[in-house]
């Protein structure tokens, strides 16, 4: 049974895919240059949801370079007529995936989705050739981040608890499915775990404003209804968030985004 809390057959979800990359993929293609991507080397994009870095790969990696892109549900990625980049329909738990065969895996906002969540990291890390970096990025937004998240909102003490209350009920929907809201600051263990060298980290947590990203906005949109039957917030707090993260003159964070990676040991087998 799949643990994906959101609903790719919602009307606006390519839409809330989209916002995603707006947010997030400058940092990460930042650190996939980092590690060194080039020309010709192969790579695993998984969870690829509206495909913004599976497209930016295959064109980094050129002609003699290839990039696999998969997903449970691959509706919103279109590779353009782009000959290097392979898209496959596949589940990240249970179904194949070649052993030392990737010089990068990328996957940002997926793991923490699965039920076997290490499992899966370990699988990854078998999938690297030696030398292979696999960068992760996850959220952070349940338990005592919900509240630091809350206080970065620019609005009066009683929005900020609303805000606070709402970060709290996303968590429990996710963690009432078996996913994690917190899997972010867990990466560094779970990539060392997983046998990998050079570990290292970051967050992301650009401030936005109202308007300006429809990521934060949707989900809360899309769970509306799961976010109320939590108990740990009120349909009014639903109500307020949407219009108020419409407005230009509101703020507020974004979930945390933790970025870790960590290389397969160039000497082994
Ligand atoms: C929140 S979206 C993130 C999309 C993309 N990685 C990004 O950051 O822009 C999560 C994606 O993971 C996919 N997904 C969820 N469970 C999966 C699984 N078991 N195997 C493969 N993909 C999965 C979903 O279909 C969705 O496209």
């Amino acid at each position: 049974m799949s643990t994906y809390v959101f609903d790719q057959a919602w009307q606006k979800e390519r839409d809330r895919l989209t916002a995603l990359e707006s947010l997030y993929d400058g940092a990460s293609r930042r650190l996939l240059d980092g590690l060194g991507l080039t020309t010709g080397w192969r790579c695993l994009e998984v969870g690829s949801g509206a495909g913004g870095i599976a497209i930016w790969l295959a064109d980094r990696v050129g002609e003699a370079g290839h990039v696999l892109a998969t997903d449970l549900d691959t509706r919103f990625l279109d590779v353009h007529g782009r000959a290097n980049l392979e898209v496959r329909t596949h589940n990240i738990v249970s179904d194949p995936l070649d052993e030392a065969a990737f010089d990068l895996i990328h996957a940002r906002a997926v793991v923490e989705h699965l039920a076997d969540r290490e499992q899966v990291v370990k699988r990854l890390a078998t999938a690297l050739r030696p030398g292979g970096w696999l960068l992760i990025e996850e959220v952070d937004f349940g338990g005592a981040t919900a509240g630091m998240l809350a206080e970065y909102v620019s609005a009066p003490e009683r929005q900020r608890l609303a805000m606070e209350r709402i970060y709290v009920a996303v968590s429990n929907v996710f963690s009432a499915i078996g996913a994690d809201p917190s899997y972010g600051r867990r990466l560094v263990g779970v990539l060392a775990d997983a046998g990998l060298a050079h570990i290292a980290a970051e967050l992301h947590a650009p401030v936005v404003t109202g308007g300006s990203e429809q990521w934060t906005r949707g989900s809360v949109e899309q769970l509306g209804q799961r976010i109320v039957a939590t108990g740990d917030a009120t349909a009014e707090d639903v109500k307020w968030f949407l219009a108020a993260s419409g407005k230009a003159d509101f703020h507020y964070l974004p979930p945390l985004m933790v970025s870790a990676w960590g290389q397969r040991d160039p000497h082994g087998s």
